[in-house]
This record gives C-alpha cells, sequence and structure tokens, in this order.
C-alpha cells in the first residue's frame, strides 16, 4: 500500500460523505445480502468512515483500514462489540481459514495489488466461507470507453476506473454463488463467492 494513497483517504474522509449519498442504495442491497447469512465471524476490507455499520445485524464483525483518518471516524458507528483495526487488506495479520465472511465494497479497484488481497482473503477465508464483492466492473459497452478515457485520470483518485473482472485471476479458484446487477448498464456488480 503506497504512502501517497494512504494519504489521499486520509484527506478524502472529510469528502467521503458525499460518495455515501450515491452509493447508499447499492450498500441497502449488500446488506439484505449479508444479512440473510447464518451468524459468523466477518471481516470488511477497506471499512472507510464506517457510516453502514449499523446495518450489520448479526455478525462478529472485525473491520480495518489502512486510513487512520477514515478509522477514526468510523469508531462513531461502531458498537462495543465491533473490532477496528489500522491493516492493509493485502497483508492481512490473521491466521489461515478464521474468518466466515469477507465483505469488500468498493475497495478492490483502490488497493495497488488487487491480486495480492483476494489471494488473503482466500487465505484467511474458512471452508465454505463467503466472499461478497461489490465493486465497479469495466462492462462491455459504451460505459468501458468512459472507463478507459477515464484511467488517465483515475490514478489521481487512487482508483482503477477500468477494471475487469475476467483479470482477477484469484477469482477463478473460488465458486461464484450468485451475482447481481443494479441496472441494465451491468457497469456496477454485487458478487458472491464460495471457498470449496
Ligand atoms: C472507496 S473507499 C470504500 C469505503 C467503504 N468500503 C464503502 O463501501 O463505502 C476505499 C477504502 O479502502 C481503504 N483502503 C485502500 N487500500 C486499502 C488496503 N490495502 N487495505 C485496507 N483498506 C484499504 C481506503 O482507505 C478507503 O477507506
Amino acid at each position: 500500500m503506497s504512502t501517497s494513497s494512504i494519504k489521499f483517504y486520509d484527506r478524502f474522509s472529510k469528502l467521503y460523505p458525499i460518495v455515501d449519498v450515491f452509493l447508499r442504495p447499492q450498500k441497502r442491497r449488500l446488506f439484505e445480502e449479508i444479512n440473510l447469512l447464518d451468524h459468523g465471524k466477518l471481516l470488511e476490507i477497506g471499512v472507510g468512515n464506517g457510516t453502514h455499520l449499523g446495518l450489520y445485524k448479526k455478525h462478529a464483525l472485525i473491520g480495518i483500514d489502512t486510513s487512520k483518518s477514515m478509522l477514526s471516524k468510523a469508531i462513531d458507528y461502531a458498537t462495543q462489540e465491533m473490532q477496528l483495526l489500522h491493516m492493509s487488506g493485502e497483508q492481512l495479520e490473521f491466521e489461515d481459514h478464521c474468518f466466515d465472511y469477507i465483505v469488500l465494497s468498493h475497495v478492490i479497484a483502490v488497493v495497488e495489488h488487487p491480486e495480492k488481497m483476494l489471494e488473503e482473503c482466500c487465505r484467511v477465508l474458512k471452508k465454505d466461507g463467503s466472499l461478497i464483492l461489490l465493486n465497479h466492473f469495466t462492462p462491455n459497452n459504451f460505459l468501458g470507453y468512459i472507463d478507459r478515457a477515464f484511467q488517465l485520470f483515475s490514478p489521481i483518485f487512487h482508483f482503477k476506473s477500468a477494471f475487469y473482472l475476467k483479470d482477477l485471476k484469484a477469482l477463478k479458484k473460488i465458486e461464484l454463488k450468485e451475482q447481481i446487477h443494479f441496472s441494465r448498464l451491468r457497469y456496477f456488480k454485487l458478487l458472491i463467492y464460495k471457498k470449496p
């Protein structure tokens, strides 16, 4: 994780509530799915400012983030049972096979090495554990041209605008169980994978 990216998210934490407004409908859908899952140990990587933490209804949550400023805001939304830690999703300080669920919400296209983070997720997930992934993925329509054009500028905002699901090799080791699209443009996807 580069220090410039950490600094960016530290500064961006003040403006993130604006982004949050646009993501709210997706988050509601995400939590409908999460709250259907049995009780278990859940890791959220890139927990951000944590305004969604109150939507977790029944899981034992550990939330991590590389931005201390984001974490300091998330504390205000966390319950006493939730644990928030300063840690990178690319280098998880947890033992193998210890989580039932991992949530990645708008973080996979932000981290420097998405494959490394996914490998780490597979390592710490229990057998039959679920990886719940919400993100934009560059589709095969006109939005693909926009994503590719914006790719020139997106590093300034520390994310990858042109981002293809098919390129994520680590996901091929786990089974896709459910795929939810938020519109016919198929830009944002909610994907639920199971570790065999
Ligand atoms: C776009 S925000 C998403 C926040 C939240 N998950 C949401 O859906 O609103 C991305 C977050 O990931 C964090 N992040 C970036 N790289 C990370 C890494 N390697 N490990 C953990 N968190 C990271 C950033 O600090 C930021 O808080």
